[in-house]
Formats: C-alpha cells, sequence, structure tokens
C-alpha cells in the first residue's frame, strides 16, 4: 500500500493535465448544441480513457455517481494501469453542462489527485458552501454568521466598505432569502445560473475575477473539488452537508459520514496534498474556453499543486484530424 509519502504528485501533474485536457477537447464539438447529455458524456468517456493511461492504481471517490446509476468513473471505480500509487481520484469530467449546451461562460473540466484517503467521500447532497481568498485570518468569516454578517465581516478585513465587496451566488429559488438579505449590504452580487467550483476558485483570484466572497449550497462533490483547488491556491472554505430526506442520509452513511451537523473547513474535505487541474471549455474569467482555428483547437489548462501552491496556464494546441 502507497501511502502519503509515495504520492508523486510532481510527476503525475502532466498526466493529469492531459486527462482534464482531453475532457474538454471531446466534449468541444457540444458546445452550444443544446445537448447536455451528450457534452458530459463525451467528456466522461474522454476523461477516463486518459485516466486510464496513468501510471496510478486509483479510486475514483468524487465521480459520476453511484455505480448503480453511473456506468463510467463511478465511485469507487478502479483507474490506472495499477502500476503505481495508489491515489484517490475526484473529478466532473464536465462542470456546467447546460453552460456547455447553452454556450455560456464557467464550463470546465476538473480533476484532483491525491495520495489514497486524502479527500472526503462527499456523498451526492447538496452541501451549503462558504469559501473566501487567501490573506485573512482564519474564521474572519463563519458559517455561523448571517450573510449579511459575512459581507460586514470581509469588508472590515478588507479595509473596505460593503459596497465594495462582491458575492457570487448560484441563482436558485433557495437563494432568495440570502440575495436579500445581502442586497441589504449594498454589496454587489456575480449571480451565475451554474458551475460553483469555477464560482469558489474565483474568490482565489479576487484582482482577476472581481469576486471576494462565494456563498449557497451546491452539489456536494462540487464541494470537494472547490477545497482541492482552495488549497492549492489558498483561501478558506467551510462546507456542511444538507440532507433533504432519509435516502440521503442514507448515502452519506454509506460514505463513512457519521455527524450529519459537522461543518468541514478546506482542510477536512481535503485532509492531504493534491494536484488540480481544470481546463476550460467555454470561456470563463479562471480560464480561457476552447479556441477553434483552423485545423487546431487550443484549450487552457490551470494546473496546480497544494505541497508549493505552484499555479501554472497552460495552453495546448492540439491539431484535429
Ligand atoms: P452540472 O454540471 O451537473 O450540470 O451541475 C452544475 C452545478 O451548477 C454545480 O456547479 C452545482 O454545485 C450544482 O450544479 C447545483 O445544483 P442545482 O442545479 O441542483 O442547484
Amino acid at each position: 500500500m502507497a501511502n502519503q509519502t509515495e504520492f508523486h504528485d510532481r510527476m503525475l501533474s502532466l498526466g493529469l493535465a492531459r486527462v482534464s485536457e482531453a475532457a474538454a477537447l471531446a466534449s468541444a464539438k457540444l458546445i452550444g448544441r443544446g445537448d447536455e447529455k451528450k457534452a458530459d458524456q463525451a467528456a466522461v468517456n474522454a476523461m477516463r480513457d486518459q485516466l486510464n493511461k496513468l501510471d496510478i492504481a486509483g479510486t475514483v471517490v468524487i465521480g459520476e455517481g453511484e455505480r448503480d446509476e453511473a456506468p463510467m468513473l463511478y465511485i469507487g471505480e478502479e483507474v490506472g494501469t495499477g502500476n503505481g500509487p495508489a491515489v484517490d481520484i475526484a473529478l466532473d469530467p464536465l462542470e456546467g453542462t447546460t453552460l456547455t449546451a447553452k454556450d455560456m461562460p464557467n464550463a470546465l473540466t476538473v480533476i484532483a489527485m491525491g495520495a489514497r484517503h486524502s479527500m472526503l467521500h462527499a456523498p451526492d447532497v447538496y452541501m451549503d458552501k462558504l469559501a473566501i481568498g487567501p490573506g485573512f485570518r482564519t474564521g474572519v468569516v463563519t458559517m455561523d454568521m448571517s450573510p449579511a454578517e459575512r459581507v460586514s465581516a470581509l469588508a472590515s478585513a478588507k479595509g473596505c466598505s460593503t459596497e465594495d465587496i462582491t458575492v457570487c451566488v448560484l441563482e436558485r429559488d433557495r437563494h432568495a432569502e440570502m440575495i436579500a438579505e445581502i442586497r441589504t449590504t449594498g454589496a454587489a452580487i456575480r449571480l451565475i445560473t451554474d458551475g460553483d467550483v469555477a464560482g469558489i476558485i474565483h474568490c482565489a483570484e479576487a484582482e482577476r475575477t472581481g469576486i471576494d466572497m462565494y456563498m449557497g449550497s451546491g452539489g456536494a462533490p462540487e464541494g470537494v473539488l472547490a477545497a482541492a483547488a482552495l488549497k492549492c491556491m489558498g483561501g478558506q472554505m467551510f462546507g456542511k452537508l444538507l440532507f433533504r430526506n432519509d435516502d440521503e442520509k442514507g448515502r452519506a452513511k454509506k460514505a463513512g459520514i457519521t455527524n450529519f451537523d459537522r461543518v468541514y473547513t478546506r482542510d477536512d474535505l481535503v485532509t492531504g496534498d493534491v494536484i488540480f487541474a481544470a481546463t476550460g471549455v467555454t470561456d470563463g474569467s479562471v480560464v480561457a474556453g476552447i479556441k477553434r482555428e483552423p485545423g487546431f483547437l487550443t484549450t487552457e489548462t490551470i494546473l496546480m499543486r497544494s505541497k508549493t501552491g505552484s499555479v501554472r496556464r497552460m495552453s495546448y494546441r492540439n491539431p484535429v484530424r
């Protein structure tokens, strides 16, 4: 059994970027074609094919769903050649299937890899999420604070007015009250229709993206992926699983979760060092989307390692055959 020290993250990182790029390239033809499922399937197939070329003994811990509902890249699927370190993999071959189908910004392919047991095996339930970028004292904002209190606390820590804060929120009916409360502070709200992994990553590069804080509920698996990104880039994140019924609690129990009220910090969601890659499908503030020119497709990938905090942006020009 490999342990955390045997995880050769430096050597594997380029391989991870290739996996992410392959998924994006495969979904390129389906941008703006109104077919979410087809776009997702193309990304899943390509990601799985590339992943199986890596010299790892990988296990998918965040994937396309439970084995009985997802035939490929399901939770627990073993991937890689089997000749290499034992690693856990969290992935979302197409984060923003609707964004892709409608050619809207910030659709990404996302994958993170760490030593075995380095990431929470989050069930497919909702998670209440809160994130800010690096450079603030721990706990400057907390899950216990109301949305308005979070805005005020972050503004004081930044030394600016609440009106200078921008909060990113998924546009959903369930967030109506939270949005109304944030508005009372005068803060700006960047509403997104999908894609909270990108939403959270935005906080880590506030100058570039204009987003200071993320809050609201979205998928728990996406929460772990976002935590992996922030572990590399810096920034704080909190997540609390939300359960709508006993079936969802059952999924959590199956994943080994016993405390249903726990507030997870970034480092509880991702406990060990990870490498993270995301490739732009449609244009976004984190990475550019796929560019077409006669005979070529070009992708941009952000590739990061938490051990060193290194963040690379890589451009890949791929001949179309
Ligand atoms: P898909 O890529 O599967 O379409 O989901 C994207 C997403 O917007 C996530 O980023 C987010 O966490 C989740 O869906 C939100 O779920 P819901 O649409 O149920 O509010």
